[in-house]
């Protein structure tokens, strides 16, 4: 049974854009009129990395990488209009990262048209048209593991008889819609569109088909839209660069002065705190053709931040009470930073983050978190923790994501050295194990808050699998015997025994 076809019907698209199709310019171009926008195309790798945070401030919902980047933003005004294109080359990976997902968005879309190099040495994009078998695993497994309707844009294939052949298989595989851009993966927007080949696969389709391609031939005004459906047999259509240069190309009444889209697209980009890059980026392509004629553009290429781009359209002081009224709601409100998390990850484990900091005055000599988890692993014959630090370039602090089998342990702060975030990241696991940490000092106020969410979100601890069975067995065993040692070890004071612990774990 195919899910919502009617969502792909008689609509007016913003296509996938990267860098282009972040939330102010799908907000805008819903507010001119689309019926329907992609996000930019994000990698299925990139969302399984990243946390989701609910941005209390925006009332947004991030999901931000662990150097701070924000790779998806949304909001829930545009939900039932949005639809997420995934990059993709594995179907298990896809229906995890699309299940993040898929409470925020009303479709989920796969990109199987980027001819970029990136995309086809992933064997993304367009590399998936020449492997059938792996298109319809790919989307078969979308389509029966999610909610919401999924569909794909592809281009078309050199050969008609293959490009009808591929089609049919994508209809069989339960999709939603289909969209198609008119030209091959060798073709550059200078190569006509195939408005001709889209009309001869919509009428082959039971599933409605979204024709693409037009911006540069067509479709100059909003009347010309109606034109590129009609030319291509298709209800439906996806405009890229016509957006991109001025998103009003939605507004039935016709498109408004560039100077003015721009001025209020900064606007948008102020308000949902939009990065300077990004909006920068966002800007220079809609002055593309007339960076010349307006100072605007000029002034927009040296811009290094957003409160520059402000400043050169006119929207300083509404940069500044933007902001301050930003700060004040973050300060209010208790960010997600500061909250216990736990998610699954890329490797079929849990990552686990508690906003955890280690203190070194708690601790006596060599006793520490990471000390404390190595013999613990030690004992139970487990591999070795690995600590994976991450180190940040601009200000050379870092952040650490200590390994156990699967499952991660991490913290969301960066600390001034690598040996503060790796026992950060072993004081997390700590927590969650139950594992007596060897701290001298009473547990802080912040861990005890740790502890309480840890508790509160009910986490069934079996479920973390180790190499040689479940923690539960684990910690049975931990609780039994080890917290003796642990206590036996801290009376003794940093006894030669834990001393030759640190030096083979410092080895290590
Ligand atoms: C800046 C830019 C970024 C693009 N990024 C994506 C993308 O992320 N995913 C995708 O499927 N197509 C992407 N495309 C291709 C467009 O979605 C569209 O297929 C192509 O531009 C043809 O449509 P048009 O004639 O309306 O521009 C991008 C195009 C442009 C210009």
């Amino acid at each position: 049974m195919v899910k919502n076809s009617e969502l792909y019907e008689n609509k007016t698209i913003l296509a996938p854009m990267v860098r282009v199709g972040t939330l102010p310019m799908r907000l805008l171009a819903v507010k001119y009129g689309a019926d329907l926008v992609y996000c930019e195309e994000i990698i299925d790798f990139k969302i399984l990395k990243s946390k989701r945070v609910e941005n209390d401030a925006l009332g947004t919902t991030d999901f931000v990488l662990s150097d701070g980047t924000i790779i998806f933003r949304t909001h829930p005004q545009e939900k039932d209009k949005l639809i997420f294109q995934i990059g993709t080359a594995d179907a298990k990976r896809a229906l995890k990262a699309a299940q993040r997902i898929e409470d925020l968005v009303s479709g989920v879309d796969v990109n199987m048209g980027c001819p970029k190099e990136f995309s086809i040495k992933g064997g993304m994009g367009a590399a998936l048209l020449s492997q059938p078998e792996k298109i319809k695993e790919i989307l078969t497994t979308l389509v029966n593991g999610l909610s919401v309707p999924v569909t794909c844009k592809i281009r078309i294939l050199p050969e008609l008889e293959d490009t009808l052949k591929l089609v049919k298989l994508i209809e069989s595989t339960g999709v939603s819609a289909l969209g198609v851009h008119g030209r091959t993966k060798e073709e550059r927007p200078r190569h006509s569109n195939r408005n001709n080949i889209i009309q001869t696969i919509a009428e082959l389709l039971s599933i409605p088909v979204i024709a693409n391609g037009g911006s540069k031939e067509v479709i100059k005004v909003y009347e010309d839209i109606a034109v590129f459906k009609q030319a291509t047999g298709c209800s439906s259509a996806m405009i890229a660069r016509a957006a991109e240069w001025n998103p009003t190309i939605f507004r039935a009444e016709g498109k408004l002065p560039l100077l003015d889209v721009v001025k209020e697209y900064v606007k948008v980009a102020i308000e949902w705190d939009n990065n300077w890059v990004n909006t920068k980026y966002c800007v220079l392509q809609m002055m593309h053709d007339n960076m010349l004629d307006y100072p605007e553009g000029e002034l927009t290429q040296a811009a290094m931040s957003m409160e520059d781009i402000s400043e050169i359209w006119g929207l300083k002081d509404y940069y500044l009470q933007v902001r301050q009224k930003l700060s004040k709601i973050s300060e209010g409100a208790e960010s997600q930073g500061d909250r216990v998390s736990i998610e699954t990850n890329e490797n079929g484990g849990y990552r686990i983050c508690m906003p955890l900091r280690f203190e070194k005055k708690d601790f006596s000599c060599k006793i520490s978190p990471k000390l404390k988890l190595f013999e613990w692993t030690r004992s139970k014959e487990l591999p070795k923790p690995t600590y994976n630090t991450t180190e940040k370039s601009e200000d050379r602090t870092f952040n650490c994501v200590l390994q156990l089998h699967t499952n991660e342990f991490t913290t969301p702060y960066w600390e001034k050295s690598k040996q503060l975030a790796e026992q950060a990241s072993a004081a997390v696991a700590t927590t969650v194990l139950d594992i007596v940490d060897g701290r001298v000092e009473e547990p802080s106020e912040q861990l005890e808050k740790c502890r309480v969410q840890w508790m509160q979100l009910k986490f069934e601890k079996n479920k973390l699998q180790f190499d040689s069975g479940n923690v539960e067995n684990c910690v049975k065993g931990e609780n039994s015997e080890n917290s003796q040692v642990t206590k036996r070890k801290c009376d003794n004071d940093c006894d030669e025994n834990s001393k030759k612990l640190c030096q083979v774990q410092d080895e290590s």
